[in-house]
């Protein structure tokens, strides 16, 4: 299985939560996701948090200890082992959709959270000045306010209808314009842009793999190559971090 790693110079690999299964935190879709209970679905609309912002902290205050309790496992290892390993002259950016704060804490460093980070708490008050901080209350008992301007406290991480921050856009697009390897890893591709950053790869002649524990249904036409099984597995291997 040995990958020649050394011919690319721009390397870009997206994960999603099918690489922090194995540190014991649930996927949003297939066997036992997060998604599967509608009602909770609900709870990751941003109209959700305009009309009853109890219930997206309900659900993504629960999140905050599953995820305080998670750690690294050999997958989130693996990548950032490969990143350090690399030739000055190999470009990289690890782009996540997960919002566990796990590539950083096994040492990656050129990451985009895409989705934002849960560990995080931010007003929703556009315009107001508090700076987002550190936070892993649950909030079960209620709504957190913000202490400047008295508006509803919220989880840093994007919601469904909501925009992707620009920054986080802006630096990926630029990363996938001249990428020449592009690696998913356990990602359903259910959810855009993400899904689509595949076909950016591709254009821009990219190698494309889509590392899963399921093939893909439908293929999404712009992979070239797919490799299956458990990411915490497979990646020392095919990375050559084992
Ligand atoms: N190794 C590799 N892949 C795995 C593993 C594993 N050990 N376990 C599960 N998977 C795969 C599943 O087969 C699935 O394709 O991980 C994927 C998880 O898919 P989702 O739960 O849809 O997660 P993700 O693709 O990250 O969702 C994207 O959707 O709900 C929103 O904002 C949320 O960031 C999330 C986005």
């Amino acid at each position: 299985m040995a990958f020649d790693f050394t011919r690319y110079r721009r390397i870009v690999v997206l994960t999603g939560a099918g690489i922090s299964a194995a540190s014991g935190l649930r996927t949003f879709r297939g066997p036992g996701g997060i998604w599967d209970d509608a009602q909770v679905a609900e709870c990751g609309h941003v109209a959700t948090l305009w009309a009853r912002p109890q219930r997206t902290w309900a659900l993504f205050g629960a999140m905050r200890e599953p995820v305080a309790a998670a750690r690294p496992n050999a997958g989130h290892r693996a990548l950032a082992q490969f990143e350090a390993r690399l030739q000055p002259e190999q470009d990289f950016l690890l782009i996540t959709q997960n919002i566990d704060g796990l590539h950083q804490q096994a040492g990656s460093r050129r990451v985009v959270e895409l989705h934002g980070n849960l560990r995080t708490t931010r007003c929703s008050e556009e315009g107001c000045t508090l700076e987002p901080f550190a936070d892993d209350a649950s909030y079960a008992a209620g709504v957190p306010r913000c202490r400047l301007c008295g508006g509803v406290l919220r989880p840093d991480i994007v919601l469904f209808g909501e925009m992707l921050p620009m920054q986080a856009l802006s630096h990926v697009q630029q990363a996938l314009q001249d990428c020449d390897l592009f690696i998913a890893v356990g990602t359903s591709g259910t959810v855009t842009p993400a899904a689509e950053f595949v076909r950016a790869a591709r254009y821009a002649g990219a190698h494309t793999v889509y590392l899963n524990l399921e093939p893909m249904r439908p293929r999404h036409p712009a992979f070239a190559e797919e490799l299956l099984g458990p990411a915490e597995e497979l990646l020392p291997r095919w990375l050559g971090t084992a």
